[in-house]
């Protein structure tokens, strides 16, 4: 996959929304290695890595005895990641420029092998599934973070965003991904004799001054109009989606509900 075709581009305005991203979504991050028990020494894969946030927060938890790669398709991206890699002075953090599909992974290497938000972008997951189980090592484990897409709202109900959680699996559609990815990840564990370790579902929700309502406006500010552009809506919808996304947001009494994550891991038997 080249970067042009990642759904949400990889430009400067994505690179700070994943960063803000990454500062509301990172306590629900750590809460997860916590419960994988991701400790000193291990060998972790971070996939789909953008600007390496997850890795950073990887190479904490491994310290000098472990190793962190990045495994990143987007130059833009891998750039800023290997600066921060030199000014920190690390050794044991890795760069791959490459898909999950495409790159060559050496064979059962990591013992964790991690993507978040990014199985649910690419067209063939099964392909990027069974190539990342072949670099773990067995006993390893192999997580996700993605979306269920499901719980997307605003409260008070009855305006034109009701249709929005619609218009997002549309819009993931288009570039052949799947909002309910993760639905489908406990069967490729059977399939190839894997235990699921965990299966947890997250959502969060905020009024109009909260960090998740932030985070949410910096999506829809931008692909409301992708999702018009590429026919998902109408841009009258659009329109009316977003003036209603802008109303919630001056009622002090309004909430927002984010769509579901859910954690899911397996270990490699
Ligand atoms: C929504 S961002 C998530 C970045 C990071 N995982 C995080 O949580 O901050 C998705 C990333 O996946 C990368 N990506 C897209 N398709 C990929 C593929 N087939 N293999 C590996 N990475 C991919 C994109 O370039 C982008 O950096």
């Amino acid at each position: 996959m080249s970067n042009a075709e990642y759904l949400l581009g990889a430009n400067q305005s994505e690179f700070e929304r994943l960063q803000f991203q990454h500062s509301v979504w990172k306590s629900n991050t750590d809460a997860f290695f916590g419960r994988l028990g991701v400790a000193k020494g291990w060998n972790c894969l971070d996939v789909g890595a953008g600007p390496g946030f997850v890795s950073f927060d990887l190479r904490d938890r491994v310290g000098e005895s472990g190793s962190v790669t990045a495994l990143e398709p987007s130059s833009l991206f891998l750039d800023w990641f290997s600066e921060q890699v030199k000014q920190k002075q690390w050794t044991n953090v890795h760069l791959i420029n490459g898909t999950a599909e495409e790159a060559k992974l050496p064979s059962q290497q990591y013992d964790l092998i991690f993507a978040r938000w990014v199985i649910a972008f690419v067209p063939e997951p099964d392909k990027f599934f069974k190539q990342l189980l072949s670099a773990l090592k067995p006993n390893g484990i192999i997580a996700f973070q993605d979306y269920y897409y499901e719980g997307l709202s605003l409260f008070p109900h009855g305006g034109a965003f009701d249709r929005m959680a619609d218009m997002v699996r549309a819009y993931y559609h288009t570039s052949g991904g799947d909002p309910y990815i993760t639905g489908k990840i406990p069967a490729w564990f059977r399939q190839n004799n894997l235990q699921t370790i965990d299966y947890s579902p997250h959502l969060y929700a905020g009024g109009p001054e909260s960090p998740i309502t932030e985070w949410a406006h910096r999506f829809f500010s931008t692909h409301i109009q992708h999702m018009v552009d590429k026919q998902v809506m109408k841009q009258s919808e659009g329109d009316a989606m977003l003036a209603d996304w802008l109303e919630h947001r001056k009622n002090p009494d309004a909430l927002f509900f984010s769509p579901m994550v859910v954690d899911v891991a397996g270990r490699k038997l």
